[in-house]
């Protein structure tokens, strides 16, 4: 079988193949498991719990963990604001813990992911409390400086050019120190580096080897389409009839996805790349699924967002994974539904189906997870949607996510970062202080130590799921393509690799019904079911109930 980006399977023994075949389980730090009772998660508590995450009878079994930025920071930005990019701030543990967790990873079979935040630092970060002190020094040029484009008639400096920062306002800062703006894509206190300054590579690169050396088997990368802007700094093309949100005002022309971006990515990959065995992963920033899969290399993954963007309707889902496949073609995708940026999928889905009940929203999980763990691509898992968690309501007053809620306004990414429920205790065996974050108000009976003890919770069918994929290459690396099974609220897809076939059902709508399965070459098996345990061998015909499932094979 030819695996995309390889001449073949035998080219790439299995411990290697993981970032294609593997599963990925994000990890948000802050929130998964609190060992000093600081309220906040470490990795000493992320330790504690490697074994749910490994491979057990009772466990989930991923292959990879990816980790949000544990790097020292003042945490304006939940850590994507890095004061120092080759340390572990002290509220996460120390290096050695992360050395520990990286053994006890490695002893389970499990991949260690960082986060790598390349495109800014934070102000606090001793690069720019040098850089802005003045235009000389070896950090004078590591960040984005520009003299202003004129002086207003109160004689108040006018930013270089027209560009915004993602979070609302002009992206440029005056620094009244060098007489100059500098450049945030985020924050004002997150200053953008200067990828074209030749000093500032080789500090970023052996950044990056201290990392592979001390074990790291791969690596996130923040927002890279970002790393270059145009040299001039034009200002970007207004849009007449702006989006939704402030940053959809412009056509950002200029201030991401620059052509010399390819030739530093290759720079980055070779050094990656003479590790074996590692794999990167690049958080595209608001570019579309063309761009993402334009920056794909073997081993060097690419998120899009078309399916976190999709709705719980099975028109929607047909014309995402159409345009993923016409998009992604030979090259391999991911697929995501949840992160710690956006609503997770189980409260979006609901909202589209209007309804806020516990049983809806436990099918709606377990059907979600059963595309996500089917679909073409490399799935990564967000903590907590194992469990089917939903959004938690954060009040203002107790607003954590102040880059979004302070510059923002419109956005309030709290709601995705709850604690991990872990028991039904009252503070959800996460912690035994004061949670950063409320408990989910439900964790006393959705937690995992309850669902491990049922056959039928949502935890359960992620574990099916994960096994059925482990054992079956049809649904880890086999093609895909889209079927008509005659039924609108119906999505089905097979998955095929050598002889192995397998079909997807999935039901989106309140209402069950007949549909029509494919011809095959012998009688299809229900081997998988969101809604019961049985597995039915079947005619021409199956019944697929309300928001229900189903994976067959011959
Ligand atoms: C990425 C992160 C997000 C952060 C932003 C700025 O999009 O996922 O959480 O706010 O980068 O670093």
């Amino acid at each position: 079988m030819a695996i995309p980006g390889s001449a073949s399977a035998a080219d790439l023994d299995a411990a290697s193949r993981w970032w294609l075949d593997g599963v990925v389980y994000q990890v948000y730090p802050r929130s998964f498991a609190d060992s000093n009772g600081d309220g906040v998660g470490d990795l000493p508590g992320l330790i504690d719990h490697l074994d749910y995450l490994a491979g057990g009878a009772d466990s989930l079994g991923v292959d990879a963990i990816w980790l949000s930025p544990i790097y020292p920071s003042p945490m304006l930005d939940g850590g994507y604001d890095v004061m120092d990019h080759t340390a572990v701030d002290p509220v996460f543990g120390t290096l050695a813990d992360l050395d520990r967790l990286i053994e006890e990873c490695h002893r389970r079979r499990i991949r260690v992911i960082l986060d790598l935040v390349m495109n800014h630092t934070s102000n606090l970060h001793p690069w720019f409390v040098q850089s802005r002190q003045s235009r000389t020094g070896p950090f004078a040029d590591f960040f984005l400086w520009r003299d202003p484009s004129g002086w207003d008639r109160d004689g108040r400096p006018e930013p270089p050019n027209n560009w915004l920062s993602w979070f609302g306002g002009s992206a440029w800062e005056w620094e009244p120190r060098r007489r100059q703006f500098y450049l945030h894509t985020f924050l004002s206190e997150q200053p953008d580096v200067n990828w074209r300054c030749t000093a500032l590579r080789p500090e970023m690169w052996s950044m990056v080897r201290g990392w592979l050396d001390r074990g790291v088997d791969g690596f996130r990368l923040d927002v890279f389409n970002a790393f270059l802007k145009a040299a001039e700094m034009p200002s970007n093309p207004e849009i007449a009839a702006g989006g939704s949100i402030p940053w959809d005002s412009q056509e950002h022309r200029h201030d991401k996805d620059q052509p010399e971006l390819h030739d530093l990515l290759a720079e980055f990959r070779r050094i990656v790349d003479s590790q074996p065995g590692t794999a990167t992963v690049g958080e595209l920033f608001t570019s579309g699924i063309e761009a993402a899969a334009a920056y794909w290399a073997p081993r060097h993954l690419v998120f899009d967002w078309v399916l976190l963007e999709t709705e719980w309707t099975a028109a929607s889902f047909r014309a995402a994974i159409a345009a993923r496949e016409a998009a992604w073609s030979s090259r391999w995708p991911t697929i995501v539904l949840s992160n710690h940026d956006h609503s997770r999928h189980v409260s979006r889905y609901m909202h589209t189906l209007g309804r806020r009940d516990r049983a809806t929203a436990d099918a709606v999980a377990k059907a979600a997870a059963t595309i996500a763990l089917t679909l073409r691509g490399t799935p990564f898992l967000y903590y907590g949607e194992e469990i089917g968690a939903w959004d938690i309501v954060v009040p203002r007053s107790r607003a954590q996510d102040r880059a979004a809620v302070a510059m923002a306004g419109w956005w309030n990414r709290d709601g995705c970062r709850a604690p991990m429920a872990w028991s039904g205790d009252e503070k959800a065996g996460f912690t035994s202080g004061r949670p950063w974050l409320p408990i989910p108000p439900d964790a006393a009976s959705r937690n995992v130590e309850q669902q491990r003890a049922s056959e039928s919770s949502v935890l359960a069918h992620y574990r099916r799921l994960l096994a059925l994929r482990r054992g079956s290459a049809a649904l880890r690396t086999g093609e895909l393509a889209i079927v008509d099974v005659g039924d609108p609220d119906v999505l089905a897809y097979l998955r095929r690799a050598g002889d192995e076939v397998a079909l997807v059902v999935v039901r989106f709508g309140l209402r069950g019904g007949e549909i029509e399965l494919p011809p095959a070459a012998g009688p299809w098996r229900v081997v998988l079911s969101s809604h019961d345990l049985a597995t039915p061998t079947v005619g021409s015909r199956v019944a697929v109930r309300p928001i229900e499932a189903i994976v067959l094979q011959l």
